[in-house]
């Protein structure tokens, strides 16, 4: 079934974890995607080359995100390859420091709040220039911003929060376009993002009990999520913020 044939996708760090898994997911759909990354080349290249071996269509691009001209600078790599977009995913993210609340300093705010909430803001508004009417836009939010769970990434909880806040307005924004937004929110998924601390038995395990399916959440099992607000399927579905979490908060 290729339920996004024809469409143009943007996946923004779509080379790596769960953006990569969004970037497969989507482009067997029929889509073809943009597979944007900021520093790491090998790995979007390497993304691009097992979609194109799976018979997808896909391109690298690059921009450093939460840089001055960071947007400006990806929708004119991306102009290089495409004309329009039809699904766009803020996916690209940085967790930040981890620590105590009282040891954040403004530098480390900053460059969270321009990476996680600003970098989106305006990739949104300048993509909205170049997405045809009914496309889609998926925000990835986190299952930390409805509780409190880790105060120790607090700055990254905040700006996600500001991400939810965006949804919602711009959805309202956009309808009459026939665009949807809607933000897609994981619990612990096994990425990179998490590897230093996840991938110790007793970690493995306390994160496995906090879902009642009892296991790990994989980038796959948001990146179905996504295909779905991607698909002409959810065309009823916006300004919503849907839990990815395996059931975590319960
Ligand atoms: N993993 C989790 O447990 C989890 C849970 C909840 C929400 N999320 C959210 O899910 C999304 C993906 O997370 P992940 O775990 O898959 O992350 P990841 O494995 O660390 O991958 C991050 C991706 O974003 C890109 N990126 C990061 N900072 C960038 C910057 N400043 N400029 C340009 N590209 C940048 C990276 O590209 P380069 O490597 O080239 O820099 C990479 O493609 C994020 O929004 C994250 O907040 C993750």
């Amino acid at each position: 079934m290729s339920t996004l044939h024809g469409r143009t996708a943007l996946v923004t760090g779509g080379s790596r974890g769960i953006g990569r898994a969004i970037s497969e997911r989507l482009a067997r759909e029929g889509a073809t995607v943009a597979v944007h990354y900021g520093q790491d080349e090998e790995s979007a290249r390497r993304t691009v080359k097992e979609i194109e071996a799976a018979g997808g269509r896909a391109f690298a691009i690059r921009a450093e995100l939460g840089t001055e001209g960071d947007a400006e600078a990806l929708w004119s790599a991306f102009d290089e390859h495409a004309e329009g977009v039809d699904i766009l995913v803020n996916n690209a993210a940085t967790g930040g420091p981890r620590g105590p609340v009282a040891e954040v300093t403004p530098a480390d705010f900053d460059r969270v709040f321009a990476i996680d909430a600003k970098a989106p803001f305006f990739v949104t508004l300048l993509g909205l220039e170049r997405m045809r009417d009914g496309g889609r836009i998926v925000n990835i939010s986190t299952g930390l911003t409805h509780g409190a769970r880790m105060p120790e990434i607090t700055p990254y909880t905040m700006a996600k929060a500001a991400l939810d806040a965006f949804t919602a307005n711009l959805a309202k924004t956009v309808g009459g376009r026939g665009i949807t937004v809607n933000a897609v929110a994981p619990g612990v998924i096994d990425t990179d993002m998490n590897a230093a601390w996840l991938r110790n038995p007793e970690a493995w395990a306390q994160v496995s009990a906090m879902s009642p399916l009892g296991r790990v959440g994989e980038p796959r099992d948001v990146a179905d999520v996504v295909a779905f607000l991607a698909s002409d399927d959810s065309r009823w579905v916006t300004g919503q913020w849907i839990d990815a979490t395996g059931g975590g908060l319960l």
